[in-house]
């Protein structure tokens, strides 16, 4: 049985670059966070980072605008993102990059001066990094700053404790039951939530870059309590990975960035550079999700060439990229081509938040991989550390105004329209019918027959959603799914059955867009349809996955807002046809 810990804080669910950009914020506003996490920060996802931060800060003489970076995330994403969410992101990250630096974050200069590096779907060079381990870096900087509020009491440290249950009344959150992996002691601790608990890697586990410690399961308990869900079937296909043992090995964009190129032999044994030939020379920097399609199109084993570096770029910008090349495939980059293909590397689905991170539960706010904000139908690379500190900032920011006991008006009811106050009915009406979140019983872990249900689960959702699909695919998927779930109903653990009712709602989510666009590529649909430039919403009714699909807003000028000179200036370059 799980004790009550009543004292009540903002819980932060995940200690990656997300919950840390919260819990900083918070603290600063002299809030009191509970940071919970699986895994120490030290541990998370995020220092797994490789490749950089999107910011204009125009150091590279090419006149880079933020009307630059706004333009080519809303198109980078296929027209889905939302655009207000999308300038919010693109303005505060020059800020972002500043505060990095304040903090000790050694991002790269030549000659004093700081250099930024191209990255793909971006026309300027726009990525501050750190050799390929900026996520490291930063990472570092942000958990020595939030050890200072550790050391003023003001943030406490729950490592190793797994979400059990939201606890969720008349459509509020007002805390959160989690368990001690190693104590196996359940406790409730009350107050608002925010989830960032990063990306789905668990449930295709061992085929992702993501560490499999982000299971999935607080993502299948919070679809399983009536959170909306949305876009969950873009999943972004990293083109240059490498399987090995337990996971795929990223090789970073940046060395696409510094001149990579990708290319096959043809019958003959030439050397066939396909995305140059497609695209011209800017090919291999194409958007994530065109680079993977050709790469899988061509049906051939694909190579990175990387032979045509300098010495000084392998120096000064990928020293630590060609060791673990060395390292993992006993193979020289600078002297030899790697083969790579596609793997699954980002989630762009996720949980549905409003501009203040809230989701359809008051009080419930999520941020970083797991939320569904800044990416639309394909993220661009160096895009997602900085969805992450941001979306951190703003939950936090909107969580300290609304510490329980000031009432606010949930952006979430004015903003998503009445599509999602229907999910957010229906998901209420949902979490009404469960146990009563007082009770407060630990949640019921895999068994051994689960485990194994759980690999055929993964079997069914990579052959539904790879990089090309179809319904038959999806339905077959489906189906299988289905039948999971039926046998797990009739002896199953409470954990595997709401993972499998996840993994349902992704597949039905892909099912239901009938078009191709972005990561989602249908060979049965293959064009982009206009009547599909919507946001999917879906949401746990009663078990079955209820989708939807919501209109995106358009771009807001609001005179009030700190961001007005830049809604103004797309606005008039939008009117101008200047995208
Ligand atoms: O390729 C990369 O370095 C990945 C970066 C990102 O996903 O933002």
């Amino acid at each position: 049985m799980a004790n009550e810990y009543n004292e009540c804080k903002v819980n932060i669910i995940g200690a990656g670059l997300a919950g840390l950009s919260a819990a900083r914020t918070l603290a600063e506003r002299g809030c009191p966070v509970r940071l919970i996490s699986v895994q120490q920060s030290e541990r998370a996802q995020s220092n797994l980072a490789e490749g950089g931060i999107n910011a204009v800060l125009d150091v590279m003489g090419e006149n880079d605008r933020l009307e630059d970076h706004y333009a080519d995330t809303i198109k980078g994403g296929c027209h889905l993102a939302d655009p207000n969410m999308v300038a919010g992101l693109v303005a505060d990250a020059p800020d972002i990059i500043r505060d990095l630096e304040k903090i000790g974050v050694p991002f790269h200069r030549e000659k004093g001066q700081l250099i930024q590096r191209n990255f793909g779907g971006q026309k300027k060079k726009r990525t501050s990094y750190a050799m390929s381990s900026t996520g490291k870096v930063v990472m570092a900087a942000l958990v020595d700053q939030v050890r200072r509020f550790e050391q003023e009491g003001l943030v406490e440290r729950l490592p190793h404790h797994l979400m059990e249950r939201l606890k969720i009344t008349d459509g509020v959150c007002r805390g959160v039951q989690v368990r001690d992996r190693y104590h196996k002691k359940s406790i409730l601790l009350s107050g608002p939530v925010i989830l960032c608990y990063g990306g789905m890697n668990g449930l295709f586990s061992g085929e992702t870059t993501g560490t499999t410690a982000n299971t999935g399961t607080a993502a299948a308990i919070a679809y399983d309590q009536g959170v909306c869900f949305a876009n969950l079937e873009f999943i972004q296909y990293h083109p240059t990975t490498v399987k090995i043992t337990g996971k795929r090995m990223l090789i970073s964009e940046a060395a696409r960035g510094e001149g990579g190129r990708l290319f096959i032999y043809t019958a003959d044994r030439q050397r066939q550079y396909f995305m140059e030939d497609k695209y011209g020379p800017r090919g291999n920097l194409m958007p994530r999700d065109v680079v993977s399609r050709e790469m899988t199109l061509t049906g051939r084993e694909v190579y990175l060439d990387l032979t045509g570096l300098s010495g000084q770029v392998w120096k000064e910008k990928l020293a630590d990229l060609r060791q673990e090349i060395i390292d993992y495939m006993d193979l020289d980059p600078a002297a030899e081509p790697v083969p790579v293909s596609p793997g699954i590397h980002y989630f762009m689905g996720g949980i549905l938040v409003d501009r203040n991170h809230e989701t359809n539960i008051r009080d419930l706010y999520a941020a970083g991989e797991c939320a569904c904000a800044y990416h639309g139908a394909n993220r661009l690379g160096g895009n997602s550390m900085l969805g992450a500190i941001y979306g951190g900032r703003t939950a936090g920011r909107a969580a300290a105004d609304h510490m329980p006991g000031q009432d606010h008006v949930s952006q979430a009811d004015l903003l998503l329209g009445k599509q999602n106050k229907t999910a957010r009915e229906s998901g209420n009406q949902e979490h009404k019918k469960k146990k009563d979140c007082s009770e407060l019983i630990p949640l019921k872990g895999m068994s051994h027959q689960d485990k194994v249900r759980e690999e055929e689960m993964k079997a069914a959702l990579l052959s539904g959603l790879g990089v090309i699909r179809s319904r038959e695919k999806l339905k077959a998927a489906g189906d299988r799914l289905q039948e999971l779930t039926r046998l797990s109903l009739e002896k199953g653990s409470e954990e595997a059955r709401v993972r499998l009712q996840l993994a349902r709602a992704y597949v039905a989510s892909a099912l239901a867009r009938k078009e191709s666009r972005g990561a989602h590529s249908r060979e049965d649909y293959p064009e982009s349809r206009e009547e599909y430039r919507k946001t999917t919403v879906v949401v746990c009714d009663e078990g079955e996955p209820a989708v939807s699909f919501r209109d995106i807003p358009e771009l807001e000028e609001n005179s009030s807002d700190e961001k007005t000179s830049l809604s103004h200036s797309i606005c008039i370059s939008q009117g101008a046809g200047e995208e």
